[in-house]
């Protein structure tokens, strides 16, 4: 999407951080926004800052639950009567680790980080594409979903999630006239990590010297409205990634060596490497520039239905 001026953005967990750091980089475009949010004070706040805008519309909802979000979706339209861009960005720290016996935390860190935003792709998507306007879908996930943390396991397991979901969405989409970026946000100045200095009862002193080396990393941390103008350039230049911090570049290359080298040396048979030319040949047509249209309709839905079967039992 070249052109954003006078387009609806819908953005999850918009009333504060890098939601708030993308609305105001949309507003300043000449977007209208929706932001929609599950925290009464973070409304209050961005309300408060945004004052007088009749461009902003605030809405309560909670992405982990199909009916709160529909709702909010609902009353967007009702209020600017469309939708172009849809920002998956709510997300919570948390979620336990992979060895913790708590499945009641991982299932909620999972139903907000990655449910909520397979839930708002699955609800604004079909709408976007209705419209036949063009538009454009960001999906924040985290530089934890490139290099993950220790101890982080649920939160890490939804950012990887996020990207996955996103680049598969990117290929069905493009050729429909709809971008799709995935937000890599490193160490970025929000409500998500607190500072001894926002929060009177954390214990600085007696913290961890992991929890002290992070603090000190927010202290630099990137400006959200940085972010959010990452996020507009992106948008029009229909770019995948956005990454905001380059700290983390020699991790990210080291990681891709190793991957390259984990492969076997052994050549693939003749069927093996026509397969791969095919699937490869198949996904430069869908994301080829100008989301130019495939040959048949059909296959840009990319719906490989390969005919397994769930085990008995299964769900
Ligand atoms: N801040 C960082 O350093 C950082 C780094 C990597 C990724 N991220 C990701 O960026 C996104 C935004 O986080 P942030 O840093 O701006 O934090 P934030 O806490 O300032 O903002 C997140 C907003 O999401 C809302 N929210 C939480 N759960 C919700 C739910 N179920 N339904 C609706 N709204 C909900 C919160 O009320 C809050 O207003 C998250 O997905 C987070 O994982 C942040």
């Amino acid at each position: 999407m070249e052109q954003l001026t006078g387009k609806v953005a819908f953005i999850t967990g918009g009333a504060s951080g890098i939601g708030l750091g993308m609305a105001k980089a949309f507003l300043a475009e000449g977007m209208k926004v929706s932001l929609a949010d599950w925290s009464d004070e973070h409304i209050a706040k961005a309300r408060a800052q945004l004052a007088g805008n009749n461009a902003v519309f605030f809405v309560k909802a909670n992405v982990a639950n199909r009916d709160s979000l529909q709702a909010a979706v609902d009353e967007t339209l009702a209020h600017f009567g469309k939708i172009h861009v849809l920002c998956n960005n709510a997300g919570v720290n948390g979620g336990g680790t992979a060895a913790s016996p708590d499945f009641d935390d991982w299932d909620k860190a999972m139903a907000v980080n990655l449910g909520g935003v397979v839930n708002g792709t699955k609800i604004v998507a079909p709408i976007i594409r209705a419209q036949g306007e063009g538009g454009h879908i960001v999906n924040t996930s985290s530089m934890a979903g490139i290099v993950p943390l220790p101890g982080l396991a649920a939160y890490s397991t939804a950012k990887y999630a996020v990207r996955g979901f996103s680049e598969s969405l990117r290929m069905q989409l493009a050729p429909k006239g709809i971008g799709v970026s995935c937000l890599f946000p490193g160490a970025t100045r929000t409500a998500l990590v607190p500072l001894p200095e926002d929060d009177p009862s954390i214990d600085e002193a007696n913290a961890p010297e992991f929890l002290k080396t992070l603090w000190d990393a927010m202290r630099g941390a990137i400006d959200p409205e940085d972010t959010g103008r990452m996020v507009v350039d992106a948008i029009k230049a229909n770019r995948f990634y956005i990454f905001t911090n380059r700290e983390f570049l020699d991790e990210v290359r080291q990681r891709h060596r190793e991957i390259e080298d984990a492969f076997p040396t052994e050549e693939p048979t003749p069927g093996r490497v026509k397969f791969e030319n095919m699937r490869a040949e198949q996904v430069r047509n869908l994301m080829a520039p100008g989301n130019r249209p495939v040959p048949k309709e059909d296959e840009a839905d990319m719906v490989l239905d390969l005919g397994s079967k769930s085990p008995a039992g299964g769900q």
